[in-house]
């Protein structure tokens, strides 16, 4: 059996549409939704996470505003600009693009914006919530979310579904497994320390992996059928490439491809979807500011 591709870029055009849509409709009332991103240090994968992002929000008409800071920026700079932009009515959704460089207390930074304006949902309140039966976070974390509209779209069924997430990242594998439990699935959070991964991942209906780790997943770790999610965005060898690599997953597509009932490609998977999922969150902040 060869597995269905769950195709990102197409499923994140169709939510721009939508979100472009939704642009429309406020600016026929005189408000344009805005996007600050801060960037603090010289990380070239942050920076070209925030171009992208800030490139996404020129195309959707989403006004965006971007704020660097050197490395050796103090804690009480970054949380004073966090709180500065909390009070630019001009600015619906505050992104402080991470990791933080060492030395600042990233927690305390995601603290000091304003829940209402967490596009990324990364502020503990909204975390919090997310955690908890019964309360409901003002924003969901964007790659999370999209692992999570990518498995519905594919014609998953989340309720009472064993789920694996590989990976307990506060970015991606914690939020994940907190949204499957919301969905009713029964989820096992896998990391460095688990014991036989390959034999936890083989019971799994929904496999989310996001460790990092190119191509560690292999195809007889998946359950035939089995829905599979590959957040891993790696870098491997490869002499043909002018670039001297390409990117793979976490997950060893060519293996799992013939196994799984559906799976997504990298590149071309989750990737969009986490952008687009910050375009609609930032919509959304604009949408309650209008309300
Ligand atoms: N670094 C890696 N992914 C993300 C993300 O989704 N949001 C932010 N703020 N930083 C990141």
């Amino acid at each position: 059996m060869t597995a269905k591709i769950i195709d990102g870029k197409v499923i994140a055009d169709e939510m721009k549409a939508e979100i472009a849509e939704g642009v429309k409709k406020l600016a026929a009332g005189g408000i344009k939704p805005g996007l600050a991103t801060v960037l603090v240090g010289e990380n070239p994968a942050s920076h070209t996470y925030v171009g992208m992002k800030r490139k996404m929000c020129a195309e959707l008409g989403i006004e965006s505003f971007g704020h660097e800071l050197p490395a050796t920026a103090s804690q009480q700079e970054v949380e004073g600009l966090v709180k500065t932009l909390n009070a630019d009515p001009k600015v619906h959704g505050i992104l402080v693009q991470l990791p933080l460089p060492s030395g600042l207390d990233e927690e305390a930074v995601l603290r000091a914006i304003s829940i209402e304006k967490d596009v990324d949902g990364f502020h503990p309140i909204n975390i919090g919530r997310l955690a908890q039966k019964g309360r409901e976070p003002m924003f969901v974390p964007c790659t999370p979310a999209g692992c999570i509209i990518l498995l519905k779209k594919a014609g998953a069924k989340l309720s009472g579904a064993n789920a694996v997430v590989v990976g307990r990242s506060n970015i991606v594998g914690m939020p994940a497994a907190l949204l499957l439990v919301k969905e009713d699935a029964t989820v096992t959070i896998c990391h460095s320390r688990t014991k036989d991964l390959a034999g936890v991942v083989r019971q799994a209906d929904i496999v989310i992996a996001a460790i990092g780790k190119a191509e560690m997943i292999r195809g007889d770790w998946i359950k035939p059928g089995a829905y599979v999610i590959d957040v891993g965005t790696n870098r491997k060898e490869d002499p043909t490439k002018k670039s001297g690599y390409r990117l793979v997953g976490d997950v060893a597509y060519d293996e799992a491809v013939e196994v799984a009932g559906a799976i997504t490609p990298v590149p071309g998977g989750v990737g969009p979807m986490t952008i687009m999922g910050l375009m609609q969150n930032t919509l959304r902040g604009a949408q309650m500011t209008a309300k």
